[in-house]
């Protein structure tokens, strides 16, 4: 199947965004400001979560972790994209980009079915309440931990051990910012397709799964809410919710918007444009999305801010 591998490829050349060379100094400073929001938003999320005992309930359990996997995930890619835009060699070894798909897909993977354990939890507290505290108890809630972290772990090391393991003999440019699966097997000169196909089963029945347990969970969700009588209880149980229902919202939008499109259609520049937001746009905006939207983190923070006045007037 492998000819002609008298040249073996050492390293790959990141290609992305060098079409326009004027824009790399902007690209750089956008990348930096939204890596760095996203570092304090998240190391901010998970402090608020630890010190405040008020917060040491499930639902909060599963959002720290959240925050952590949204630094692990970005930090997969900024700072490579940030270290690729400020110099002139774009140049990356095989066992770093190796290393970069790797942490990407593990933490790409845990994100998901994090959102999935979420929805799962938000179901039963809606619909189970009387059950709640018995189905989603801390044993249990640090299972489903495990079981999403071991998760991505195996889907990382399925999908990076499949694409390293072709043969890379010819050009060794990657027309993208950062080592993904497509635009490595592009450049394989192994046959891809049996290779392609078996990951796009493997990937695709996980992805429907987890996809049917968010939609069901909040499906029951929604039908409990409109259940309840006074606007009031409605009102307060529906605002736990549309956090967590934003962040699936934009999450699945995006990765709906990229499987949706014919194909032949999706050029490789649309394809950038789609991962930068995916990659490192979600990240920043999810503590957003769940301080700004959740009264209970709001409050906390206007707390942790008062004490810090009080104390510098000490
Ligand atoms: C597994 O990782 C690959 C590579 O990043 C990704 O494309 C795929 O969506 C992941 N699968 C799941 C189920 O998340």
């Amino acid at each position: 199947m492998a000819q002609g591998n008298d040249t073996t490829v050492t390293e790959f050349i990141l290609a992305g965004f060098t079409d326009h060379p004027e824009l790399q100094v902007t690209l750089f400073l956008i990348f930096l400001v939204i890596y760095v929001l996203t570092l304090l938003g998240n190391f901010g999320m998970i402090a608020l979560i630890w010190t405040d005992s008020r917060f040491h309930t499930p639902m909060y359990l599963l959002l720290s972790n959240l925050s952590l996997v949204d630094l692990g995930y970005s930090s997969s890619i900024a700072p490579r994209v940030l270290v690729s835009l400020s110099r002139e060699s774009k140049a990356i070894s095989y066992a770093g980009c190796a290393a970069q798909m790797y942490f990407f897909a593990a933490f790409a993977t845990t994100e998901s079915f994090l959102l999935a354990v979420m929805a799962y939890d938000r179901y039963v507290a809606i619909c189970n309440p009387l059950l709640y505290q018995l189905i989603i108890s801390e044993r249990s809630c640090i299972w489903l931990l495990a079981g999403s972290y071991m998760v991505g772990v195996a889907n990382a090391t399925v999908f990076t051990s499949c694409t390293f393991q072709l043969s890379f003999c010819g050009p060794n440019v990657i027309d993208h910012y950062v080592c993904d699966v497509l635009p490595l097997m592009r450049l394989s000169c192994t046959d891809t397709h049996t290779n392609e196909m078996l990951l796009s089963i493997f990937t695709g029945s996980i992805q429907l799964t987890t996809m049917l347990i968010i939609l069901f969970s909040y499906l029951y969700v929604t039908a409990a809410i409109l259940r309840i009588r006074s606007s009031e209880g409605r009102r307060k149980a529906f605002s736990t919710c549309t956090s967590h229902l934003t962040a699936v919202a934009i999450c699945y939008g995006t990765t709906c918007f990229t499987y949706l499109q014919p194909s032949s259609t999706s050029s490789l520049e649309q394809d950038q444009v789609i991962s930068v937001f995916y990659t490192m746009v979600i990240p920043m905006l999810n503590p957003l999305i769940y301080s700004l939207r959740n009264k209970e983190v709001k409050d906390a923070l206007g707390r942790m801010l008062e004490r810090r006045k009080f104390s510098q007037h000490l």
